[in-house]
């Protein structure tokens, strides 16, 4: 069964077996006949980089529905099952006015890998909206929820890509967002020139969502049309005396304060800057707007996208002194 319509990097490798699951009850009943070692659990298939042939069942999460569990005046709480579509689900609370996750429009993926890597964008992670998710043990079957703490969200990380990685399926999640009085993040440069070109002065939740798609569509390649999976790297944070050395070789350098020690920088600069953007190499590539996202240009190989990242990543350390690490999922 070949998974490349199943991952957003367009990579055609293929699975032993492939079972598409749309309720709870499908999804335990495969579990119970497949060894937790033999199982392989897709997503959205836009955060992972399959680099050879799975010798496993493949495990498409498709479960749907969306619903309110809880309500006052100002807040809604609402669940989103694991297999809905992550933009959707977002222009679905537009549509009803809830705000909180509209910074977040057009993240490829769907709603229950979200948490995994903690979604983020223009001054917003999924956290921030985030209040517990469901998940099946794969061994024991049993369900789990996982609150907010539970999780341990960071920086594009999650108690699913550290302690309890491989052991859970996320089934459904739940998210707290506003009703009325958003708060909205404007903060990002390009969000407001957006909105001021449009002349809007008082945004609503769907003029941001807007404006972040049409930035989104400017500089970022659509899976359907050139294989990629969003940023392959993490920003990575580095010392305010690393950071201060680089500036006195580049002045022009970028960079978000995290802490009065730490700064991050962007990976997409630091690439740029080695030359790297627009660069290609068989069907493996680097964007030509964004030197952050690698993308496949037909018939690449996951291998083939593995080792250009390496090969970045080997320049990037030699000329900056900074390891970038991998954001996506190598499944090797
Ligand atoms: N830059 C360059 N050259 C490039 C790319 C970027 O010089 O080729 C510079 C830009 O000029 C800018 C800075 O680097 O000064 C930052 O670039 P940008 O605003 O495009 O954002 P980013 O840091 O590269 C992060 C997220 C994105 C998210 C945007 C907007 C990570 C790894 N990436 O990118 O997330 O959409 O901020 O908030 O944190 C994703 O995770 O898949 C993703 C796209």
């Amino acid at each position: 069964f070949s998974l490349k319509e199943y991952n957003t990097f367009g990579i055609d490798v293929k699975a032993k077996n492939f079972v598409e699951i749309t309720n709870e009850e499908e999804l335990k009943e495969v579990l119970k006949q497949t060894y937790a070692s033999e199982l392989f659990v897709l997503g959205g298939g836009s955060n992972c980089l399959l680099t050879k042939n799975l010798d496993a069942t493949v495990v498409h999460v498709n479960i749907k529905g969306i619903s309110i569990v809880n309500e006052t005046n100002d807040e809604v709480f609402i669940k989103a099952q694991a297999g809905e579509n992550w933009h959707e689900f977002v222009l679905y609370c537009i549509s009803q006015n809830f705000g909180g996750i509209e910074n977040l429009s057009l993240i490829p993926g769907n709603v229950g890998t979200s948490p995994i890597q903690n979604i983020g964008a223009y001054g917003v992670e999924l956290k921030d909206t985030f209040v517990e998710c469901e998940a099946i043990n794969i061994q024991t079957l049993e369900k789990k929820v996982f609150t907010k703490k539970d999780c341990k969200f960071g920086y594009r990380n999650s108690i699913f890509k550290n302690e309890v990685k491989g052991q859970y399926i996320i089934t459904s999640v739940i998210f707290k967002l506003s009703k009325k009085n958003h708060e909205l993040h404007t903060g990002y440069g390009a969000i407001l020139n957006k909105l001021e070109s449009n002349q809007i002065v008082e945004p609503t939740i769907k003029n941001i969502s807007d404006a972040i798609i049409s930035i989104r569509k400017q500089k970022l390649p659509d899976p359907r049309e050139i294989g990629n999976s969003g940023s392959f790297f993490k920003n990575p944070i580095i010392t305010v005396t690393k950071f201060n050395n680089l500036q006195e070789e580049y002045p022009e350098i970028p960079s978000y304060k995290i802490s009065e020690e730490e700064v991050k920088v962007p990976a997409g600069w630091l690439i740029d800057q080695a030359g790297f953007k627009g660069y290609r190499s068989g069907d493996a590539g680097v964007h030509k707007n964004q030197a952050l996202v690698l993308v496949n240009y037909g018939e690449a190989t996951g291998q083939e996208i593995l080792d250009l990242a390496t090969h970045i990543q080997q320049q990037i350390e030699e000329k900056f002194s900074i390891r970038l690490e991998m954001e996506v999922n190598i499944i090797s």
